[in-house]
C-alpha cells in the first residue's frame, strides 16, 4: 500500500511545467510534506540515457513504434526503480510529464492506434496510475514562442509541425474530458502567478481528499 500519492504536470511544450513545478515543490517543503521531483521522458539513470535517445534532433528517422517502446522502457524503469520507493516512503511524487503525454502524443499526435498504445503502457505501468494529472494547457505555438525564448535549441518532439502540436493539445483535452477525476486543465495562458495559484487550488484539494480517505 503505498502511502505517499503522485501528481504529473503535463501539457504541450512550453506550457511552463518546470516554471510550476519548482514553485509547487517549494509550496509542499514549507508545509513540511516531503517531495520527490522527477521527469519523463528520463528520471533514472537508464530513462535519462533512454532520454537522449528519444529527442535527439539528429535522428529524425526513429520509427513511431521505437519511439513508443523507448517510453515504455524507460517508464517501467522510472516506476519500479524510483516511483514505487518514493511511494512506499510516503514522499509526494511529483513528475514532470508521465504517461498521458504518450496518449497525447503517440496516440493523438502521431496516430498509432489506441490498442497498442494502451499495450504498451500498461505492461510498462503494471497497474500503477498517478493520483492526478494537471494539464497545462496553452496554445502550442504561444508555448512554441517561450521555448525559443529560452534560447535553447528544439529537441526532436519540439520540433514537430504545428498541427502535430494541436493534435496533442487537443489528446490532452479529450483524455481530461475522459477521465475528469484523474486530470485537472489550468489555463497556461495566464500569468505564472495565476498559474500557480491554480496549481495550488488543485494540489489543496488532493491533499484534503486524501487526508479525508485516511482518516
Ligand atoms: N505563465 C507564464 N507566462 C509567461 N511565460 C511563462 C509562463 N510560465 C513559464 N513561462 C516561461 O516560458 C518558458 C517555458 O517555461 P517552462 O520551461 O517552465 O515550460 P515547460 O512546459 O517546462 O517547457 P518544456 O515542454 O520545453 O519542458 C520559460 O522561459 C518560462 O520562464
Ligand atoms: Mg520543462
Amino acid at each position: 500500500m503505498n502511502k505517499g500519492f503522485m501528481v504529473v504536470f503535463d501539457g504541450s511544450n512550453g506550457a511552463g511545467k518546470t516554471t510550476v513545478i519548482k514553485s509547487v515543490e517549494k509550496y509542499l517543503i514549507s508545509k513540511g510534506l516531503d517531495v520527490l521531483l522527477t521527469r519523463e521522458p528520463g528520471g533514472t539513470p537508464i530513462g535519462e540515457k533512454i532520454r537522449d535517445v528519444i529527442l535527439d534532433p539528429k535522428t529524425p528517422e526513429m520509427s513511431f513504434m521505437t519511439e513508443l517502446m523507448l517510453f515504455g522502457a524507460g517508464r517501467a524503469q522510472h516506476i519500479q526503480e524510483k516511483i514505487i520507493p518514493a511511494l512506499s516512503a510516503g514522499k509526494i511524487v511529483i513528475s514532470d510529464r508521465f504517461d498521458a503525454a504518450t496518449f497525447s502524443f503517440q496516440h493523438f499526435a502521431r496516430g498509432i492506434d489506441l490498442e497498442t498504445i494502451i499495450k504498451i503502457n500498461d505492461l510498462a505501468l503494471n497497474g500503477f496510475s498517478p493520483n492526478m494529472n494537471i494539464i497545462l494547457d496553452l496554445d502550442p505555438a504561444e508555448g512554441l514562442k517561450r521555448v525559443q525564448s529560452r534560447g535553447e535549441g528544439l529537441d526532436r518532439l519540439e520540433d514537430e509541425k504545428a498541427d502535430f502540436l494541436i493534435r496533442a493539445r487537443n489528446g490532452y483535452l479529450k483524455q481530461a474530458e475522459q477521465s475528469p477525476d484523474k486530470f485537472e486543465v489550468i489555463d497556461a495562458s495566464q500569468s505564472k502567478e495565476k498559474v500557480l495559484e491554480d496549481v495550488i487550488q488543485v494540489i489543496d484539494a488532493l491533499l484534503d481528499s486524501l487526508l479525508d480517505k485516511r482518516l
